[in-house]
């Protein structure tokens, strides 16, 4: 199998970081792709703010498993524009996740549970929503995996032609 193919099966949500903060070129190359995810329509009802340095802090009281955006040298929050739709905004993490491996970062998603109360603690107007951001940094010398891990077997999620 190819690198790319490897890359897609081998990404985990990585929950620690190094403090470093992440070079210009590398979030540049991150935000890079997931400004060039496909949306529906073309829409792209979405924008992304990098959260860093002490409103990390304060930006992760609003959801209920945050530490990763505590540990994150930087946090990307996906904002679902006017319009906009969860599947692209899951794109949108998705594409984040493999670019930031690709350069060296490691990543994690996090769903911010108050995402009212976020949206305020970003300045985002009312119509926009912000539940969902990448937690993202280098990652430690053995950076443990997942506290989950696994998938489920094919044969239990995979069909043919029928449920
Ligand atoms: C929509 C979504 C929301 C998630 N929210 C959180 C979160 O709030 N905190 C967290 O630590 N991990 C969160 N995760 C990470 C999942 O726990 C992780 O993707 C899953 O356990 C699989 O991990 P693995 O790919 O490392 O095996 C989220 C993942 C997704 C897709």
């Amino acid at each position: 199998m190819t690198d790319s193919y490897d890359l897609i099966v081998k990404l985990r949500a990585i929950r620690e970081f190094k403090p470093d903060p992440l070079s210009n070129d590398d979030l540049g190359a991150i935000l890079e792709a997931a400004r060039w995810t496909g949306s529906s329509k073309n829409s792209q009802d979405w924008s992304f703010i990098v959260v860093t340095g002490d409103r990390l802090q304060g930006l992760a009281e609003h959801g209920d498993y945050t530490d990763p955006i505590r540990a994150s040298a930087a946090t990307i929050v996906l904002v679902k524009e006017e319009g906009g739709n969860l599947f692209d905004i899951g794109r949108a993490a998705q594409n984040i996740m493999l670019a930031a491996k690709t350069v060296g970062v490691a990543s994690c998603p996090i769903t911010l549970h108050r995402p009212a109360d976020a949206r305020r603690f970003l300045g985002a107007p009312d119509e926009v929503e912000t539940r969902y951001a990448v937690a993202l940094g280098y990652p430690t010398a053995g950076t443990p995996p997942s506290r989950f891990g696994g998938r489920k077997p094919a044969e239990t999620v995979v069909r043919y032609e029928h449920y």
